[in-house]
């Protein structure tokens, strides 16, 4: 088969990275997308670096043996713990790997603090931290660690009670006056987007990576010479360690939302 309809692999913790394959199917309505999400072993941002290691590893091998041209991990947690491994042991293909968007949060230039919503994994590994330091300067940086969005998310609570009473709680822990705008720094998060707006006031920009992580893809593949050439609808295919069929239909219901 051509490299260039191969399909393209996804990967996250569990749900959270339709997030990204919604904006990147927007982008490249003609590429076939596989996406595995390791539901079973969510959260992953309580776990080692080793054991998200591990797991990330496992879950690019089976997108390898799916048949895939490139590979995105479409997970914060992981591409913190494993991206520089992963492309040192994986050389012939490329790997796309996802942050917090700081930089267009900064440029906004708004009054009160940058707040960055992201597992406690994510804040505290190196990557992060480069990040922070690159904008501390320019902005009010506060970190905000989501211990349990994750969980509740997975549950399919993307908007109502219990996860407007979560951030509402959340929210007080950041001291630092005004918030100025905030950064979705987990790509499970841009699913509770809505009830962020709710909590917070539709006038707090609430930015995420996943629009810069596509036309991030696209431009690797171009450089690559991986695009598809072929211009009908692609297909998307989505697995899962869970094995429910509850799992698979949240699936497709927060791709389309
Ligand atoms: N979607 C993952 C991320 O972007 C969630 C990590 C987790 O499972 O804790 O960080």
């Amino acid at each position: 088969m051509d490299k260039k309809s191969l399909s393209i692999g996804f990967f996250d913790s569990g749900v959270g990275g339709l997030s990204v394959l919604r904006e990147t199917i927007k982008l490249m309505p003609n590429e076939n997308y596989i996406y595995f999400g390791d539901s079973k072993n969510a959260p992953y941002g309580v776990k080692t670096v080793e054991e998200v290691q591990k797991l990330t590893f496992n879950a690019v091998e089976f997108l390898l043996s799916e048949g895939v041209k490139a590979i995105v991990i479409a997970c914060n947690t992981a591409t913190s713990a494993a991206i520089e491994e992963l492309r040192s042991f994986y050389k012939d293909i490329p790997i796309i790997g996802i942050e917090p968007a700081l930089k267009p949060a900064v440029e906004l230039n708004r009054e009160g603090a940058v707040v960055i919503m992201a597992t406690s994994m994510t804040l505290a590994e190196k990557k992060f931290n480069a990040l922070q330091e690159k904008y501390k300067e320019e902005a009010n940086i506060a970190p905000l660690p989501c211990g349990g969005l994750v969980e509740l998310i997975e549950g399919g609570n993307v908007e109502g009670e219990p996860v407007e009473n979560y951030l509402r709680e959340k929210f007080k822990e950041v001291k630092s006056h005004r918030v100025g705008a905030v950064v979705l720094g987990c790509t499970h998060y841009p699913f509770v987007k809505g009830a962020i707006s709710k909590v917070l006031g539709e006038d707090i920009p609430v930015i995420d990576g996943s629009d810069g992580t596509s036309r991030h893809l696209k431009k690797v593949l171009e450089d690559n010479n991986l695009l598809n050439p072929h211009g009908s609808k692609g297909t998307v295919s989505i697995y899962n360690s869970l094995d429910s069929e509850a799992i698979i239909s949240l699936s497709y219901k927060l791709l389309n939302l």
